[in-house]
């Protein structure tokens, strides 16, 4: 904890050598009422989850495995947003500490060039009185070398130290990430959406793009126009059509 900026977030940190997946013990710990900005951080993670079940490579030491838990005051439809906000958080802290500006696929891949560094994965514990808690998911890969990544994906990851030729004191990084994550919020729930989807378009590497969304039941190709207030990717297709898209793999083409 030494050297954290935040007020809330971060002031309770459960540190883990290794678990299953920090998203579970979140879980766990909000379920038995662990306060607003709790968060969870691991070494190692031996069932590391990702968006649409798919597995998450957590090795050991090498990244940034951890969860946050949020309560903010807010209904259940603003809770989508959250994951867009972090992301916007993500990019910034990253830029501040290694200097590189990376990118934002939809909804919230952080990418350098075409390859992922980061992904976030939002869970809900929500109830009749609304949101119990958010649990706000940060993989980040840090000092892998390309070979530490599984065969699988070393051609679509990479991580923070091949980029930048550095070694990242991870620290420091979860440091800047936990005070970023507290200011942008933070303006969310003063501010609303709007000054974060101005921010977040920004940085995104999707809008304006030619793009092929694929969904459960079927797929999209247009262009990525941008995103409404809710989050919602806004799709336009060659018959001029204008799609929202809630939930979707974004292929870049
Ligand atoms: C994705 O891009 O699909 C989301 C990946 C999220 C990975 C993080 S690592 C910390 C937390 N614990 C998990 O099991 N998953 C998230």
């Amino acid at each position: 904890q030494a050297g954290l900026k935040t007020e809330k977030i971060g002031r309770r940190i459960e540190y883990l050598e290794q678990c299953a997946s920090t998203q579970i013990v979140a879980h766990q710990l909000a379920q038995e009422g662990a306060p607003d900005g709790t968060v969870v951080i691991a070494e190692l993670q031996t069932e590391g989850r990702g968006r649409l079940m798919r597995k998450w490579d957590s090795a050991k030491g090498q990244g940034i495995w951890m969860s946050v838990i949020l309560r903010p005051d807010v209904p259940p439809h603003k809770a989508p947003q959250f994951t867009l906000v972090a992301a916007v958080a993500i990019v910034r802290a990253i830029q501040a500490v290694i200097g590189l500006e990376a990118s934002i696929k939809w909804p919230n891949d952080i990418l350098f060039g075409t390859k992922k560094a980061t992904g976030i994965l939002t869970e809900l514990q929500s109830d009749a009185d609304g949101i119990q808690a958010l649990i706000i998911g940060i993989g980040v890969n840090v000092n892998q070398e390309r070979e530490d990544f599984d065969v699988e994906v070393q051609d679509i990851a990479t991580s923070l130290h091949l980029e930048s030729g550095q070694l990242v004191n991870r620290r420091k990084l979860v440091q800047e990430i936990l005070h970023s994550l507290e200011i942008y919020t933070q303006m969310y729930i003063e501010e609303g959406f709007a000054p974060l989807k101005e921010l977040w378009e920004g940085h995104s590497a999707t809008i304006g793009k030619a793009v092929r969304a694929r969904m459960s039941r079927e797929t999209l190709e247009g262009i990525a126009e941008g995103i409404t207030e809710d989050g919602v990717l806004q799709l336009r297709t060659a018959d001029g059509r204008l799609h929202g898209i809630y939930s979707a793999d974004i292929e870049l083409k």
